[in-house]
């Protein structure tokens, strides 16, 4: 009995863990890229997506550079052009200090259809997505942590040990 709970334990979490790789050979997901583990270069050091007039978003991310931001920048903008149709012409993604962030939001290219949007955020990498209205082109400051699929499972585990352990007593 011991060992066959044992054994669906085993099951379960080794299909978590497949199921993520899974996802993520199928389909990169930003928002769980985690930097390797290289020292920091100095306190509150942080990363940003960085490209340069890249013709789509995950081009942009794709290549994006992987280094440490200057220390006179305190933020990641991200700037996006794009027709009226909504498809970008271009995106260029930076680290940027608070003067660069002064200006977000979006409006109409003088003499021609195109608009640009521009927003700022706080964080570890964390220009992943691009501003394309007033309500995400903005100046976004700290907020709560990203998660990924296998966190949230992790958040459970002492429920499923629970559960694994309830029919032994
Ligand atoms: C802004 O863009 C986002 C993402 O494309 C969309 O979900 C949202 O509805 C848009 N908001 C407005 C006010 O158009």
């Amino acid at each position: 009995m011991l060992l066959l709970w044992h054994g669906l334990a085993v099951a379960v979490v080794q299909i978590c863990i497949f199921s993520e790789n899974w996802v993520f050979a199928k389909n990169i997901n930003f928002y769980n890229v985690r930097p390797p583990l290289d020292p920091t270069p100095f306190p509150n050091s942080f990363k940003c997506f960085t490209c340069e007039n890249a013709e789509d978003n995950y081009n942009c991310n794709r290549w994006a550079e992987d280094k440490w931001c200057p220390q006179n920048t305190q933020y990641c903008l991200t700037v996006h052009h794009f027709t009226s149709h909504g498809s970008s012409i271009s995106i260029t993604k930076k680290c940027a200090s608070k003067s660069e962030c002064h200006f977000v939001g979006c409006h109409r290219s003088l003499g021609s259809e195109h608009t640009e949007c521009r927003s700022c955020c706080e964080g570890m990498i964390c220009n992943v997505e691009l501003p394309t209205n007033h309500t995400n082109a903005v100046f976004a400051v700290m907020h709560a942590q990203r998660t990924s699929g296998c966190s949230t499972h992790t958040l459970h585990l002492p429920v499923l040990v629970w559960v694994f352990l309830l029919p032994l007593l």
